[in-house]
């Protein structure tokens, strides 16, 4: 028996879209039980317990890849990050399954291999990266391998998220997007991801709001998210430093200087006068990535 504890992340970074992402100390546990026959999943809701939830069929793709049959199975699920939220549950459930088969047969997998599948399940690198290796990183895929770095931004920056109740589902939130984008809002882009990964390594933190901005997909989305605009408007207005919407949303990441003690409560008081619902939790840096813990 043991448990596999994997961190929340937060995806895209503004303009790094499928890019760029960034593990969180919020994590989703899944203890792994080989049993006799069958499969018992414990500690979610109903309607995910069941032979389709993400994490089993994470693990059979990975038995078939290395060939092997499964046994039965009993997974317990303790999980702190809400679903399609925008934090990378879906992640975590897919490197938990991955990470579940590939142990049952004795580490066949690398860990490059490992991000590899992931990142197969998943369609894009960016939630899956940050959340096996911890930290902040840049990856790509290329030819069907994952590329990565970690990028060692400075310590300066803290990280406040809001969340609504809204839950979007990442297919949702993709089927907005389009096909095609004119090559100046590319261009646009690629100066922006470019500068926010120097000036937060670098500390240089003049240009990170502008940085942020991005024409790829948080045009598109923001309509499928209550209370969006008013939002990032309000945050603009503020001592932040920067905010972005956190993978395909609906929750909303804030940076802020590392001792910047009054922005926090002042969006605590804006939201409360909204609809949406909207709570905030202060995030730290996780730079550990996927942890496997005996029991
Ligand atoms: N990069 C992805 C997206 C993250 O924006 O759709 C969500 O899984």
């Amino acid at each position: 028996m043991f448990k596999i504890k994997v961190p929340a992340t937060s995806a895209n970074m503004g303009p790094g879209l499928d890019t760029l992402g960034v593990a969180f100390k919020l994590y989703n546990s899944f203890i792994v039980e080989e049993i006799e026959t069958g499969l018992e999943i414990l500690g979610c809701d109903e309607k995910f317990a069941n032979s389709n939830n993400l994490v089993y069929s994470s693990m059979l793709k990975t038995f078939e890849k290395l060939k092997k049959d499964p046994k039965g199975v009993r997974l317990t699920f303790k999980t702190d990050i809400p679903v399609s939220g925008g934090l990378g549950s879906s992640a975590t459930c897919i490197l938990a399954g991955i990470t579940a088969a590939n142990r049952l047969c004795g580490d066949a997998l690398t860990k490059q291999e490992v991000l590899k599948y992931a990142c197969e399940i998943e369609g894009h690198s960016d939630n899956v990266t940050p959340a096996l290796v911890g930290g902040m990183t840049v990856s790509i895929i290329n030819e069907g391998a994952t590329y990565y770095n970690k990028i060692p931004i400075s310590e300066g920056v803290k990280f406040c998220v809001l969340i609504p109740k809204l839950q979007l589902a990442t297919e949702d939130s993709r089927a907005v997007l389009p096909e095609k984008v004119p090559l100046k809002d590319a261009v646009f882009n690629v100066g922006r991801v470019s500068m926010l990964i120097v000036a937060l390594v670098n500390g240089d933190y003049k240009g990170v709001k502008l940085a942020c901005m991005d024409k790829l997909h948080q045009p598109y989305r923001m309509g499928l998210i209550e209370n969006y605009s008013e939002i990032t408007s309000f945050v603009e207005d503020t001592k932040a430093l920067g905010v972005f919407l956190s993978g395909a949303g609906p929750t909303i990441m804030v940076m802020l200087k590392k001792d910047d003690n009054s922005t926090e409560k002042k969006l605590k008081e804006f939201l409360q006068g909204l609809s949406g619902n909207w709570e905030t939790l202060n995030l730290e840096i996780d730079e550990n990535g996927l942890e496997i813990l005996d029991m």
